[in-house]
């Protein structure tokens, strides 16, 4: 039998949390937003650059291209752009706003949070920040902890914003990586009990005996940058492409099958599973492994390339546009990036 629910039934939580009285309260998605950069970077574009070509990177990526940001834009300037769409969206003043998280790999300076300068640039006022910093499970990690801190009663509200300018940390010499990334970001309000739909529950993981599978190595506390780490170019990202995609094929089927029997759910429920938009073919792979019908499954990695922490929120930002994303539907969210890490998130919309 499956457990379909329409989205004014509120999902069973328990009554209080295991410290005491207080309840657990149930958590909605009040606004969306996205930001992307107008430059776009185009396959024959990469032609130019390194050795590849149209037909490769849209046969192995599913790619036809991305954003890149201009050099005086950085991080939380698509992320304020982002978070201001959002508020508009659902009508919300930005003084009311009571905490911002940025999801983000590609932060605009490693302090302050860019989640400050994005509080400074929407004139949040009353606003608490910080980043949260899982590679492209960013957006995942972010939602589970805003999901939280609200569930708690510890905030009223939160802005999730997703946002990369990855183009800062992509080495374009390098066509094992270069094609693949692009720009931009995606935001999404949360409310207390007063939204629509409800987030339902989340999975993650992460593992770290694989760290070196994608890495930007230098400019940290392990290795700071100096001319030599410039010169060898160790403060861009580096990947070990086919290890990932075997682990990301893995990880999505696994994170969607766990989501789901854990909130007593099948497959067939599912209204539209979002994934992580890294490769088409990851995607293909992944979700013929699940069994879902591909008509259920967001995919906009043709306009974007992979926007990291973005890439949900814009792929979610899509699905809306076209109609294949409504109020009611079952979405599972699902991510993989560096780390290695993994995570997906059940809700309804
Ligand atoms: N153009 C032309 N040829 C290329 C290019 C390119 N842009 N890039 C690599 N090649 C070549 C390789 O050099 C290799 O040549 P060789 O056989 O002579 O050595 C050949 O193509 C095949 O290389 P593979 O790595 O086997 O190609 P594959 O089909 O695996 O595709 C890709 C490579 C697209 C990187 C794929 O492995 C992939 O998408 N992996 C997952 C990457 C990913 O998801 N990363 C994001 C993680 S999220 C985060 O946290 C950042």
């Amino acid at each position: 039998m499956s457990t379909i629910l329409p989205s004014s039934v509120p999902i069973a939580r328990p009554e209080s949390d295991p410290r005491g009285s207080r309840r657990l309260r149930s958590v909605g998605i009040l606004g969306t937003g996205t930001n992307v950069p107008t430059r776009v970077l185009s396959n024959a574009d990469l032609e130019k650059m390194v050795d590849t070509s149209d037909e490769w990177i849209r046969e192995r990526t599913g790619m036809v291209e991305r954003r890149i940001a201009s050099d005086d834009q950085a991080t939380s300037d698509l992320a304020t752009a982002a978070g201001r769409r959002a508020l508009e969206n659902a009508g919300m003043a930005p003084e009311d706003l009571q905490l911002i998280i940025v999801a983000t790999a590609t932060p605009d300076t490693s302090f302050p949070p860019t989640a400050c300068y994005v509080q400074h640039g929407l004139g949040a006022t009353n606003a608490a920040g910080f980043d949260v910093t899982v590679a492209c499970t960013s957006f995942i990690n972010g939602l589970m902890t805003a999901e939280g801190l609200i569930a708690s009663g510890t905030f009223e509200n939160a802005l999730l914003i997703g946002a990369e300018k990855l183009s800062s940390i992509v080495n374009y010499e390098d066509r094992n990586t270069c094609v693949l990334f692009g720009d931009g970001a995606g935001a999404m309000l949360l409310g207390a009990d007063q939204g629509h739909g409800e987030i339902i529950g989340h999975v993650a993981g992460v593992d770290g005996s694989r760290a070196d599978v994608i890495i930007c190595k230098a400019g940290g506390s392990r290795l700071p940058s100096t001319p030599e780490t410039v010169a060898s170019k160790d403060h861009f990202m580096h990947m070990e492409g086919r290890k990932v995609f075997k682990f990301a094929v893995q990880v999505v089927s696994n994170s969607v099958e766990e989501i789901l029997a854990k909130n007593g759910y099948k497959i067939e429920d599912l209204d539209l599973l979002v994934p992580h938009q890294a490769n088409l073919r990851i995607i293909e792979s992944a979700t013929a492994r699940i069994g879902i019908d591909p008509s259920k499954v967001a995919v906009n990695i043709e306009k974007y390339g992979n926007t990291s922490s973005a890439s949900i929120p814009l792929a979610i930002e899509d699905a809306i546009q076209s109609g294949q994303l409504r109020e009611g539907h079952l979405v599972c969210l699902v991510a993989f990036g560096g780390g290695l890490s993994w995570g997906a998130t059940l809700l309804r919309w």
